[in-house]
C-alpha cells in the first residue's frame, strides 16, 4: 500500500469534526494519517480530545506575536515539524493571509456550515433561516485567498424545518459535517481529486 498521507489538523474550540477525522483515518485502509492537531487557543476543548488519542498537539496565540505574518510562519514551522501533507481547517476561527493558503494551495481544505457560495462567513444557520430557505448543508472547499471562496469538493443537503433555530439546524448539518469530512480527505489523500484552480 501506498504511504498514508500526513495531515494537520487547525482547530480553534470543540473539534467535533476533527474527532471525525481522527476516529475515520484510524481505518487500516483510510489513506491518511492525522500526525498533530494546532489551535490559535490553548483552551481548545479538541487539543484535550486529540493529546488523549495519542496526537501531538500545539497552540500559539496570534496576540503573542507582532502581526500574522509572523503567527502564521510559526505555524508553517510547526507544520514542517510534523511534515504533513494536507491541513485540514476544522472550526479554524482564523482568517489567513494569502501568502499562508498560497503556500498550501492544493493541500488545505476547509468545512463550512453552509451549501457554498451560499452564506460565506459568520452566523450561516441564522441567515439561513432568516431568509426562509428551505435546504441547507455544509461544504468542504480548497482554501484559497478568498474566504470561504474556494472550490468546492463535496456537499451535504439538509432539510430547514419551519420549526427550526439556529442552533436545531446546526445540530442537524454538525451530523452531516462529520460523515462528509472523513470523505472529502479520503478523497484528496487518495488523489481521487487534486486541485486545478
Ligand atoms: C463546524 O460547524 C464548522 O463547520 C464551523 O465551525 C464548527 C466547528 O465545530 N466552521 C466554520 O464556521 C468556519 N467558517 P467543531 O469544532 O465541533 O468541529
Amino acid at each position: 500500500m501506498t504511504r498514508k498521507k500526513r495531515v494537520a489538523v487547525l482547530i480553534s474550540g470543540r473539534g467535533s469534526n476533527m474527532t471525525a477525522l481522527i476516529k475515520a483515518a484510524k481505518a487500516a485502509d483510510y489513506p491518511a494519517e492525522i500526525v498533530g492537531v494546532f489551535s490559535n487557543r490553548a483552551a481548545a476543548a479538541g487539543l484535550g480530545t486529540a493529546s488523549a488519542d495519542g496526537i501531538q498537539t500545539a497552540s500559539l496565540a496570534q496576540s503573542s506575536f507582532d502581526s500574522r505574518l509572523d503567527f502564521e510562519n510559526a505555524l508553517t514551522k510547526i507544520l514542517e515539524n510534523w511534515a504533513v501533507d494536507f491541513i485540514c481547517l476544522a472550526g479554524f476561527m482564523r482568517i489567513l493571509t494569502p501568502q499562508f493558503t498560497e503556500r498550501w494551495l492544493g493541500r488545505a481544505i476547509n468545512i463550512h456550515p453552509s451549501l457554498l457560495p451560499a452564506y460565506k462567513g459568520l452566523d450561516t444557520h441564522a441567515r439561513a433561516i432568516a431568509d426562509g430557505v428551505s435546504e441547507a448543508g455544509c461544504t468542504v472547499h480548497f482554501v484559497t485567498p478568498g474566504l470561504d471562496e474556494g472550490p468546492a469538493i463535496a456537499q451535504a443537503r439538509v432539510p430547514v424545518r419551519p420549526d427550526d433555530t439556529a442552533e436545531s439546524l446546526a445540530a442537524r448539518i454538525l451530523i452531516e459535517e462529520h460523515k462528509l469530512y472523513p470523505k472529502a480527505l479520503e478523497m484528496l489523500a487518495s488523489g481521487q481529486i487534486t486541485y486545478n484552480g
